[in-house]
């Protein structure tokens, strides 16, 4: 709950923004500075980003390690989606505290967030394949965060529903990493 609503909607609205990156450095840096003048927006990062994050990270690793599995139950496909989503929720969690610190934290230190930061972060190889694994591992893990979503919220009961949700779900994964993607190799 606390993962699909803040964190996937900040998500998607993060990398629309970052999208920007697309049109060029102007463009970039315009959209990002929209983001900062937002008003209330100590208050927006404190409760619809870094609680709800740190939340989901804690209470995730908790279920993640202590979830039982429930072969039998589901096909095939949705024990390897069960073991991918714990995969990627590691993955992510390494991804998002090593980006927000080097992009969010050192901006509280003084430095410049614009395009040319993000173009000085992926100019290194290492980095660029760090994000384009790190974006791609949230997508899925969100996507696949939404399937479960729907079960768990008595959203999709029965298995035909749940057969749709996953053709919906792996769209929601393309889409939104083709987003996150696009914004990466816009600076490099
Ligand atoms: C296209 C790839 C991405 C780019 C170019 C990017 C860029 C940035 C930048 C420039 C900031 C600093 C914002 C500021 O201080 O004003 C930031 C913050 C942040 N990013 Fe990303 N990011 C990307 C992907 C992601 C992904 C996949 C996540 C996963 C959830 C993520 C999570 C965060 C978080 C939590 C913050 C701190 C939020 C805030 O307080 O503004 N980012 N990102």
């Amino acid at each position: 709950m606390l993962g699909v609503i803040p964190v996937g909607l900040f998500l998607t609205q993060h990398l629309v923004v970052n999208h920007f990156a697309t049109g060029g450095e102007e463009s970039f840096n315009n959209a990002a500075h929209f983001m900062e003048q937002l008003p209330f927006r100590y208050f927006l990062e404190v409760f619809i980003i870094f609680l709800p994050l740190l939340f989901h990270a804690i209470y995730g690793l908790y279920i993640a390690f202590t979830a039982k599995n429930n072969i039998g139950q589901y096909g095939y496909f949705r024990n390897w989606m069960f073991m991918l989503q714990r995969v990627s929720g590691v993955v992510t969690l390494i991804f998002v505290a090593w980006h927000v610190w080097e992009t969010r934290i050192a901006a509280a230190f003084g430095a410049a967030v614009n395009f040319q930061m993000m173009e000085t972060i992926l100019s290194n190889p290492f980095m660029l394949w760090f994000y384009l694994i790190g974006i791609i591992s949230t997508t899925f893990h969100f996507a696949n965060g939404l399937w479960s979503f729907f079960v768990s919220w008595g959203i999709t009961v029965t298995p035909r529903s749940q057969v749709i949700s996953t053709y919906i779900t792996i769209g929601v994964f393309v889409a939104l990493s083709i987003v996150g993607v696009r914004a990466i190799l816009a600076f490099v």
